[in-house]
């Protein structure tokens, strides 16, 4: 089994506001100072541990981000065939619990440029998605073989100028009427904006707005995608959270999620 707590380095917490640090995990730097592909096996181990720390503020835990997104599109694909689920840039597996419960006869697939990352996932989730190395380029997968492909916070690590071929690939591997759907941190949201800064595996991230994520899904060939703007309010208002099925078009909610189905 996977135990977090053995490869946590001590004083974690004070890693957060201080991405100088020299016990911040060690990263690889390949030509001209730009990070290699496969970052996140450098802190894959600690990735829980950092995520809830830089996210102590909104008062919630990484679970908790993490079963909204797939509580959304359980409800976004509620009447529909989904059998077939592809989670990109799966990480350590953070949405798998969440697609077990809410799609608990659908087969899932997760994908990562992390090996690291895909290891942990498999050791905490044993027989409950397969984990697959990508090389960031072509999905190792056929043509129309998903109903659904799910995206958490991956693009923003990605560069900008792959985005749209990425984009065809995930459009190539899902079957006609097929959703797919991209969650991303909200730029216009200066909380998040906040959040990422200080956040150690988010250093070389660049997040994209809602609006030219729409663009970027359209070149891809997804026709008429739709954004819905989320998490509004923190944990301690979270009593006004009811009034965020409102708020849907602000753009203002620390993230949002973008989907579109393929003609
Ligand atoms: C912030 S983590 C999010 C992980 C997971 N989706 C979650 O919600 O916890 C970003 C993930 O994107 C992965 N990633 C980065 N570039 C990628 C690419 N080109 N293709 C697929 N995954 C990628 C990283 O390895 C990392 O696991």
């Amino acid at each position: 089994m996977y135990d977090e707590k053995a490869h946590l380095p001590d004083g974690i917490a004070g890693l957060i506001l201080k991405s100088s640090t020299p016990t911040m995990p060690q990263r690889v730097v390949g030509r001209n100072g730009v990070l290699a592909g496969a970052e996140f096996d450098n802190i894959a181990h600690e990735y829980r541990s950092l995520h809830a720390a830089n996210i102590k503020i909104s008062g919630e835990s990484p679970e908790y981000f993490a079963e909204y997104k797939i509580r959304d599109v359980a409800a976004l694909t509620a009447g529909e065939k989904v059998s077939r689920i592809l989670d990109f840039g799966a990480g350590i597996g953070a949405s798998v619990p969440y697609f077990r419960r809410y799609f608990p006869e659908a087969g899932l697939t997760c994908v990562d440029v992390s090996k690291v990352s895909l290891n942990i996932g498999e050791s905490r989730f044993p027989g409950q998605a397969t984990f697959q190395l990508f090389d960031g380029r072509t999905l190792p997968l056929s043509d129309e073989s998903f109903d659904l492909v799910f995206a958490a916070c991956v693009f923003h690590h990605i560069d900008h100028a792959e985005h749209v071929s990425l984009l065809q690939e995930l459009h190539r591997v899902l079957r006609p009427r097929g959703r797919l759907v991209i969650f991303e941190h909200n730029p216009l949201n200066p909380l998040t904006v906040h959040a990422v800064n200080t956040c150690p595996f988010d250093e070389n991230a660049k997040l994209v707005t809602a609006r030219v994520m729409c663009a970027r899904f359209k070149a891809a060939g997804f026709p008429n995608p739709i954004i819905t703007y989320r998490i509004f309010f923190p944990h301690i208002l979270e009593k006004l959270r009811p009034l965020e099925a409102h708020l849907a078009w602000l753009p203002l909610g620390a993230q949002y999620f973008v989907a579109a189905k393929k003609s």
